[in-house]
């Protein structure tokens, strides 16, 4: 396995196929779980220079913070709580233009802006979220949606 990203330029959706195959040579035949969300959260990070991206993972009736690219985060989010929380909650993946639109919405930072979180299953189960940020408002659509899922559904479950 390579472990140099190959940095695309070009449309969202140029990038999103060019890094799709990478995540999937960087997950290759490595079950480890925090191994696995820490190379995703890197990669996408390396590729977009995301504000921050990285995973919340589910424990009883909380997201505790996992593996993340970006500034300090919170720990810990409530199911139904915040755009983690809603997402986890709604089961389905929620964008999110301008975070101070969005009621409940949990500032870890005052320079994110918009928000994408989808939900991770395993099976029927939801085990964690995606979260990403950016710092410019209205930054994520229905692409990011597209390929964030696609990417989540490479975690191995294990
Ligand atoms: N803004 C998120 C909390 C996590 S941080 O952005 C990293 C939310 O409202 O769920």
């Amino acid at each position: 396995m390579a472990e140099d990203l190959n940095i695309q330029k070009g449309t969202k959706q140029e990038q999103y196929e060019s890094l799709i195959p990478q995540i999937e040579g960087l997950l290759h035949g490595e079950p480890n779980l925090i191994a696995n969300l820490a190379n995703i959260s890197a990669a996408l990070k390396e590729q977009f220079n995301f504000w921050w991206v990285g995973f919340y993972w589910v424990q009883d009736t909380e997201l505790v913070l996992g593996p993340f690219q970006g500034p300090v985060a919170c720990t810990r989010i409530k199911k139904g709580r915040g755009v983690c929380g809603g997402a986890w909650e709604n089961g389905t993946t929620l964008i999110v233009e301008d975070v101070e639109k969005f009621p409940g919405h949990i500032a870890c930072s005052s320079a994110s802006k918009s928000e994408i979180v989808v939900p991770v299953y395993f099976g029927e189960t939801i085990v964690g979220v995606l979260d990403v940020d950016s710092e410019h408002l209205a930054h994520f659509d229905e692409t990011d949606k597209l390929f964030l899922e696609k990417i989540v559904g490479l975690i191995p479950n294990n």
